[in-house]
């Protein structure tokens, strides 16, 4: 059994955007951990919800002691790359079969501390030295000075296709634009190495 009630913990309101959404695609309720304690008995299964923090998510070891995580949504600033789920497994101490899937929310620098500001300038500062930043590296460093919000269902399709065991979902994705210049500069690049060989 998959589909259970939500608990989420949601710092500045993304990760509780998504819980809500959830909630209302399965027909479940979503609580915050607080409401939760009220709502939900000590050991029942649940869905975790929970915003990242240098890859951890917020208040897990409370949450676990409580409930029985079935599955997890992680939600950051980041925009979504294939080692990141395996990323937070690892940070958090999943095993790597452990259902963790992550969703992007946003940032809005007004309202983080000037300690989180700090930090989140020293963890972006290597996106500066690229030298040919992509348009999501740049809206990455750009979320430092202007609010973002990414917030949206079709970021939680792949979580869907899990929960629902239903792979269309998987179909519905967005596909990631590809930059063809960039694309045929790799493949010039991947010949030039072949021919070294
Ligand atoms: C101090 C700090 C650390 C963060 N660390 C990460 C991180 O490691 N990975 C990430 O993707 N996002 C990170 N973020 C961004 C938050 O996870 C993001 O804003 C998320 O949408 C917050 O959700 P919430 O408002 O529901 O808590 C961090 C934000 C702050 C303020």
């Amino acid at each position: 059994m998959k589909i259970h009630n939500i608990v989420y913990v949601s710092k500045y309101g993304y990760t509780k955007k998504y819980a809500e959404i959830l909630a209302n695609k399965l027909g479940v309720c979503a609580y915050s951990l607080k409401e939760a304690k009220k709502n939900i008995k000590k050991g029942e299964p649940i869905i975790f919800l929970s915003g990242l923090n240098n890859n951890r998510l917020n208040e897990l070891k409370k949450v676990q002691k409580k409930y029985d995580i079935t599955s997890i949504l992680a939600v950051g600033m980041s925009f979504i790359r294939p080692t990141l789920p395996e990323l937070v497994r690892i940070v958090n101490g999943f095993p790597e079969d452990f259902p963790l899937f992550y969703a992007q929310g946003g940032l809005d620098p007004n309202k983080i501390s000037k300690l989180e500001r700090f930090f989140l300038q020293v963890s972006l500062a290597p996106y500066n030295q690229i030298t040919e930043p992509t348009e999501e590296d740049r809206m990455t460093v750009d979320m430092l000075g202007n609010a973002a919000d990414y917030v949206s269902e079709d970021k939680l399709y792949e979580y869907y296709a899990y929960l629902l065991d239903d792979p269309s979902y998987l179909e519905l994705i967005p596909k990631k634009e590809t930059n063809p210049s960039l694309e045929e500069e790799n493949e010039e690049q991947e010949k030039e190495e072949d021919a070294l060989q």
